[in-house]
């Protein structure tokens, strides 16, 4: 095997570790990066518009949609009935989720029917003339209600367990129980759900959707048209943002689509609006946490027990894996000797939850650093201790082993955060805040620094494959498509510059083209952080194959030895002569060489028994920190991030630069969610924050003040990874659990930090104001 990806290399030779611009960068500042609304619509191009119910919880009497076909420019409206073959779009075995709702309403905002018009206005104005009859039914909205009404999962829970909690819990020296909520997040993708459905001749349908899982929506399509897979080919150039909402929420969009040009027989496009699609697909779940843990008077933890409760909505979708990962994650760097984890994905009458940024990750770990939050306020320390006294060991300690009974192998994390807590110049800065709080009546601040330990793989083993395809072309051109989705985040990239550097040539030489189900098959989601990991392998792969074959043609052509026959820049070395890449090309092909290969990779070494929860379910860990700095203003809760510094470790970067935006911009996210994004539903269930005005992200003004992002430039992987790179998309979003502990610590000053004030997220400026109130009561 072709070894050259795997050295250590320690200077940068070809283009695999250069920081190269995003190959679309340009183009979506320019506005020239085509997104699927600016594709060229085929003649006689129909609109779709969503008919939402108004019920969170009903069975659907009566449906009256005369008016709605009445309006002029209405050419049909779908139902249920209308699906011609099944009416399902679940990603799970458990067809608990339809594309339009029959005979019972489970969310407020569920779609009941499409509107396919001459214009995408005369479809949403015609949606909203439906009559619709309702009986209602008991409803369930809150964690807290279905916990409250019997608890029904819409998938089973997990438990993960070893040693023994409860007996260490009652012997604990101390022990401390609290309750945490934790907010779900809307994804807010700048480019919203898009699907262009084109049917074909015979059975044939082609469709592009902004989706991370081109696979899925293919079998979707062909599911609900009752047709073949091999019938239907799905496309996608590049998504303007998935962040996890376009991993199973574009079904709907497609399915439908399809549908009605299947039986209107010309294009169809849909398009929500942002509205719609904010109260219609799903968002990262919010959780209630109850936590019990037992430590001694030093800080140690001797044991964790946890209960992750999840609001999963009306039906499965992917709350199995994301609550599963919750409680993969809920031990984030520490070692709990004795630990028992369990979770309740409960259903809700609400959108159905699903991936967002770190899959229930975030969520399991923001619980862990409560803990270690908690610990800190009742001995009076600095919560880094208490961190740096229950991170994982080495590997000889016996504090190596996780919930799951996984071992950590590459534990990097103490050299992370002793590094980033001298170069932060941490300790002196948080004495000077405590000197500053002493003195400052309405302004406080706060410090944190908070360490990420992130698993990389999916849990479901299977998932984790890939392939991709390249074609040299007779100019010495290169064709590359992989089975990875391109939503900003520069898997693209990424995975052109492994294969330029697999021939040495230069990246644009390379060719990206879109991904489609017809070019690589049976793919797995973008998802999981995975998508360089796994494409660059397969690209790799791909390479290799087409270079063996090159190598023994230029040895026999030249009268040498395969080991004589080199790649080095733009050119191959074939004893000593130096032959253009190009030529090379040229002449193999004269030759009836075959320039074409197919690339496959399969992760070695993971498997996970969700039933016993023990396993290997991730292939390494990816490392960071970060230490944050605010000031609250104690009389209207509102605050700023005055400081950020971060020190992440991405293995040996595939692409510094790309890997940067990466940190920073999942910052950014994982900051809006722990602090301003704030979903609210009523009482009714209606969703009342489904769009920016009432649904805050992060303003380009919010971003901090200072922020020092930096690679630890130090770290390989210690597994065979493509380039020793680690995975860059998720992780990040972790690293501002400190900025909601250094807001925590701004508000513990006014009460002398004598108690943890247990903020629940996201830690709104409302928030920071009440937490502040009771404290100065106590
Ligand atoms: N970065 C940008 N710019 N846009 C995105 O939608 N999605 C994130 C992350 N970074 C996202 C992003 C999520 S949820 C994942 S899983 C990874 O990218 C997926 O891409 P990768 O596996 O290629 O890292
Ligand atoms: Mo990312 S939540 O795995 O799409």
């Amino acid at each position: 095997m072709d070894k050259s990806a795997f050295e250590d290399r320690t200077t940068i030779t070809g283009p695999m570790h250069a920081p190269l611009k995003h190959d679309s960068a340009h183009k979506h500042v320019a506005g020239t990066a085509d997104y699927i609304d600016d594709m060229p619509e085929p003649a006689g191009t129909l609109h779709a518009a969503l008919g939402l119910t108004d019920r969170a919880h009903a069975e659907i009497v009566e449906v009256d949609l005369s008016a709605v076909a009445a309006v002029p420019g209405v050419v049909c409206v779908l139902t249920a009935r209308d699906m011609p073959h099944s009416n399902d779009i679940s990603p799970t075995h458990l067809h608990d989720e339809p594309v339009l709702a029959d005979g019972r309403v489970q969310f407020h905002g569920q779609p009941a029917f499409a509107v396919i018009a001459e214009t995408r206005d005369i479809a949403r104005r015609a949606a909203r003339l439906a009559r619709i009859t309702y009986r209602d039914l008991p409803t369930v909205i809150d964690v807290v209600d279905a916990m409250a009404t019997g608890g029904e999962f819409v998938t089973p829970p997990l438990t993960l367990q070893r040693g023994d909690a409860e007996g260490a819990l009652e012997r604990s020296p101390r022990r401390l129980k609290g309750k945490m909520r934790i907010g779900g997040q809307e994804h807010f993708y700048l480019e919203g759900h898009i699907a262009l459905a084109v049917p074909g001749e015979d059975d044939e349908m082609t469709v592009w959707v902004s989706t991370q899982h081109p696979s899925e929506i293919q079998r979707m399509v062909a599911q609900v048209l009752g047709v073949p897979v091999n019938a239907v080919t799905v496309n996608v150039r590049r998504m303007g943002g998935g962040f996890g909402g376009k991993e199973t929420q574009g079904n709907q969009f497609a399915a439908l689509a399809a549908v009605a040009a299947r039986k209107l027989r010309r294009a169809v496009k849909f398009r929500p609006d942002r509205d719609d699609d904010m109260t219609a697909t799903g968002k990262r779940h919010d959780f209630l946490v109850d936590y019990d843990v037992g430590f001694d008077d030093d800080g140690h933890i001797l044991a964790v027990h946890a209960n992750y409760a999840a609001r999963c909505g009306f039906s499965a979708d992917l709350s199995g894996p994301v609550t599963d990962r919750a409680l993969f994650h809920a031990d984030n760097a520490y070692f709990y000797p004795n630990v028992k984890l369990t979770s309740e994905p409960l259903k809700t009458n609400t959108v159905s939850n699903t991936a967002f940024r770190g899959f229930g990750g975030p969520q399991g770990m923001v619980g862990g650093e409560r803990i270690i939050e908690e610990i800190a306020y009742a001995l009076g320390k600095d919560p880094l201790n208490i961190r740096k006294l229950n991170f994982y060991g080495d590997g000889d300690s016996g504090r190596d082993v996780t919930p799951y009974h996984q071992k950590v192998e590459d534990n990097i994390i103490r050299r992370i955060v002793d590094e980033l807590e001298a170069s932060a110049d941490y300790q002196a800065r948080r004495a000077a805040i405590i000197e500053f709080n002493r003195s400052s009546r309405v302004i406080r601040k706060g410090i944190a620094l908070t360490p990420v330990k992130f698993g990389i793989s999916f849990t479901l083993t299977h998932l984790n494959q890939a392939g991709a395809l390249v074609h040299i072309y007779t100019d010495g051109s290169i064709h590359l498509n992989h089975g990875g989705t391109e939503m900003g985040q520069g898997v693209y990239t990424k995975v052109a510059q492994v294969l330029a550097d697999s021939f040495q040539i230069d990246v644009d030489r390379v060719k990206i083209t879109a991904t489609t189900t017809g070019k690589v098959p049976n793919t797995s989601a973008t998802a999981a952080s995975s998508g360089s990991d796994l494409n660059g392998m397969a690209a790799f792969d791909a390479a290799r194959q087409i270079k063996e074959r090159l190598v023994a043609f230029a040895a026999e052509r030249w009268q040498t030895t395969a080991e004589n026959v080199s790649f080095v820049p733009n050119h191959v070395k074939i004893g000593e002569e130096l032959v253009p890449f190009a030529e090379l090309i040229r002449q193999a092909y004269a030759a009836r060489v075959q320039l074409s290969a197919a690339g496959f990779y399969a992760t070695p070494k993971i498997h996970w028994d969700r039933a016993t929860g023990r396993g290997t379910p991730f292939y390494y860990f990816a490392y960071g920190a970060a230490v944050s700095e605010v000031s609250i203003d104690t009389l209207t809760g509102e605050y700023l991030v005055d400081r950020v510094d971060v020190l992440h470790d991405v293995g040996r970067s595939l692409n510094p630069a790309i890997d940067l935006g990466q940190i920073e911009g999942g910052f950014v996210q994982g900051m809006g969610w722990l602090t301003t994004e704030e979903l609210w539903w009523d009482e009714k269930g209606r969703l009342r924050t489904h769009a920016p005005s009432t649904y805050k992200i992060p303003l380009a003004s919010d971003r901090p003040k200072i922020f020092n992002v930096r690679l630890a430039e130090w770290s390989q992987n210690v597994e065979k990874t493509i380039g020793r790179s680690k995975a860059v998309g998720e992780p990040p979003l972790m690293l501002p659990i400190s900025v909601l502990e250094a807001l925590s610590m701004a508000v513990a000053s006014v009460a002398d930090y004598r108690e943890c004030p247990r903020l629940d997220t996201p830690a709104t400026p409302e928030r920071i104001l009440m937490a502040v109130e009771r404290l100065r009561q106590i």
